[in-house]
């Protein structure tokens, strides 16, 4: 498989949607590589790479950020009515402009609970969490607006800054077991190289609209908060049945508990030959914690 870098170019232009975790960490990368990646956010800051857009109050981005535009990545999950903000307010305008490319970063909460097994591109989606159907009604936006869009199905989503060290650090660590349930996971640093990957050989590898990125080692919440408190060199409380831990947590953390599912990434890995930075969650938390 040939890797080429040069074909991210300088006359590559990138509106990234939602300058969140992923989105700036996708903007700072391709910047490196010599594309012009603008952001965007919900309100107003002294960064002259960044927008405003607020599908919340309608604010949309001023005409001259559109010129040029070749490529488009949409980190922005749905609202609060379940539809996505860019396409609700910018549909018309994406579809008038000569993109390459867009991306939409969606979840794995789509295909909800396969009680542990293995889960991949090919199965029916079968959400659970009205969430899950909201974000399954996006894709199918995505889809149908005839952009050429790729979606990027992503677990849980952990890097420096935003990881199980910063839960201990902030005392909102809570040990919980649950018998046989794992999570899957992808390092930020994995979503954005596995995209430019794509772009980067996207004249050799055959087009799949959807593709999961996750590392190669889904397991339990427990094998990773104990690996943190290793590295830390501190003693893990002692865990919490989850019966128990329920009645505390949030309806949203509960709803992460009621599925379990092992994310395929071999579509990525095996059949487009993407190779992950961090395979597993020990190689991943061991960059946070020399970047925390
Ligand atoms: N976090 C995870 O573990 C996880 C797992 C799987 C999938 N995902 C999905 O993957 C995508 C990226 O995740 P992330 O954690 O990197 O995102 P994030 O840090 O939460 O950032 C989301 C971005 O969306 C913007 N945004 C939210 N609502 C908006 C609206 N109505 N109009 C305009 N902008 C809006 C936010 O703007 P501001 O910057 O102004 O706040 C922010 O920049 C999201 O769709 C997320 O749901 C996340």
């Amino acid at each position: 498989m040939k890797n080429i870098a040069s074909l991210l170019g300088n006359r590559n232009k990138f509106l990234i949607f939602g300058c969140g975790f992923s989105g700036s960490f996708f903007a700072k990368t391709i910047r490196r590589y010599g594309c012009i990646a603008l952001t965007s956010s919900r309100s107003a800051n002294k960064d002259p790479e960044s927008f405003v857009f607020n599908s919340e109050n309608d604010i949309v981005p001023d005409k001259k950020i559109f010129d040029g535009v070749t490529h488009i990545l949409s980190c922005i999950p749905p609202d609060k009515n379940g539809n996505d903000p860019v396409l609700g307010i910018l549909q018309s305008k994406l579809q008038s402009l000569s993109l390459e490319w867009v991306g939409y970063l969606s979840t794995t909460g789509v295909y909800g609970n396969t009680k542990g097994d293995w889960v991949s591109e090919s199965d029916q989606p079968n959400p659970f969490q009205k969430r899950s159907h909201n974000r399954l009604n996006c894709e199918k936006e995505w889809i149908k607006s005839g952009l050429p869009v790729q979606i990027f199905r992503l677990p849980g989503i952990y890097g420096p800054g935003r990881s199980t060290f910063e839960a201990i650090k902030n005392q909102k660590i809570r040990v919980i077991s649950k018998k046989d349930q794992v999570f899957s996971r992808i390092h930020v640093a994995d979503i954005t190289n596995a995209i430019i990957y794509i772009l980067q050989n996207k004249d050799f590898l055959k087009f799949h609209q959807i593709i999961n990125i996750a590392d190669d080692e889904p397991c339990s919440q427990i094998e990773v908060i104990q690996y943190c408190y290793d590295l830390l060199g501190l003693k893990m409380p002692k865990p919490i049945l989850f019966e128990d831990a329920k009645k505390e947590l949030s309806s949203i953390a509960q709803s992460f508990w009621m599925e379990n599912r092992r994310v395929s990434n071999k579509l990525l890995c095996e059949t487009l030959g993407y190779k992950l930075i961090y395979k597993n969650y020990k190689l991943g938390l061991k960059n946070c914690f020399l970047n925390s």
